[in-house]
């Protein structure tokens, strides 16, 4: 199994993982006096409102550490590579939004309310397989990536949309690297589709009743969760798209039942 003189040819691949490791920074050198720009009950509904994604920077760390070998035995070393970039990014978000909380002196949300959110972990490490799982990476940060990005614009100037806006730039590298891996596989393994949209419809769910079991806490802070996973759904239609997923046979299906 072990190489000494791996191939690495993939040049998109490659490029990415170059921005990776170029685009590594750390949490000194955010500007941690920026106001928090809420109340203290702002504050607590912010933070039980960040968990999902809180939790989701974790799992998506630890994730990257459990694939990592199973590139490593399919010969895949620009992955490989990759991933190790992505690791580091997922721990330095992880870091920082811990740093948040104790900034803000709040505490995320408690075991007894997380059941969504645990459900959705669980879909998301159902499959141990690496491809799975980059699949719902890839809609784990879509998630991310609207979430952050709404909330930077909901409270300008703060010092959650400072860290967000600085986030968001790794998270378009993540998006990047699934959707170009995914593309080749999908050309090659098409009859992956049915499980990959069955799994886009349980987090989609999950999603959703995340977003109402956490309704009060985001009108608390301005955040209309419906049109959060309305515009969620949205992209992730796009990428269903571009990545040919659509099963022509049930297309066609429901175009004969509308
Ligand atoms: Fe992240
Ligand atoms: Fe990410």
């Amino acid at each position: 199994m072990i190489r000494v003189f791996p191939q690495i040819e993939n040049a998109k691949l490659m490029s990415l993982y170059h921005k990776g490791v170029e685009g590594q920074w750390s949490a000194a050198q955010l500007d941690w006096e920026h106001p928090l720009g809420l109340d203290r009950q702002g504050q607590q509904a912010l933070g039980h409102v960040l968990t999902p994604v809180y939790l989701g920077e974790q799992t998506a760390m630890v994730g990257a550490s459990s694939v990592i070998p199973q590139f490593f035995a399919a010969r895949q070393t620009e992955a490989q590579l990759y991933l190790a970039t992505f690791l580091l990014d997922e721990a330095r978000h992880f870091e920082i939004l811990t740093q948040f909380y104790h900034k803000m002196n709040q505490r995320p949300l408690e075991v007894r309310d997380l059941k969504e959110i645990f459900r959705y972990q669980a879909r998301l490490f159902k499959s141990q397989d690496r491809i799975e799982w980059l699949w719902g990476i890839l809609l784990s940060d879509i998630f991310a990536r609207h979430f952050y990005n709404t909330l930077k614009t909901l409270h300008p100037g703060s010092l959650f949309a400072h860290i967000a806006s600085r986030i968001v730039r790794d998270e378009v590298r993540h998006l990047a690297f699934a959707e170009l891996f995914l593309g080749k596989i999908l050309q090659q393994q098409p009859e992956l589709s049915p499980s990959f949209l069955k799994m886009r419809d349980d987090l989609l769910g999950l999603m959703s009743a995340m977003s109402r079991g956490l309704k009060d806490q985001c009108a608390t802070i301005g955040l209309d969760g419906v049109l959060l996973i309305a515009t969620v759904a949205d992209d992730i239609e796009k990428k269903v798209r571009r990545l040919h997923l659509h099963d022509p046979e049930a297309e066609l299906e429901q175009d004969i039942a509308e």
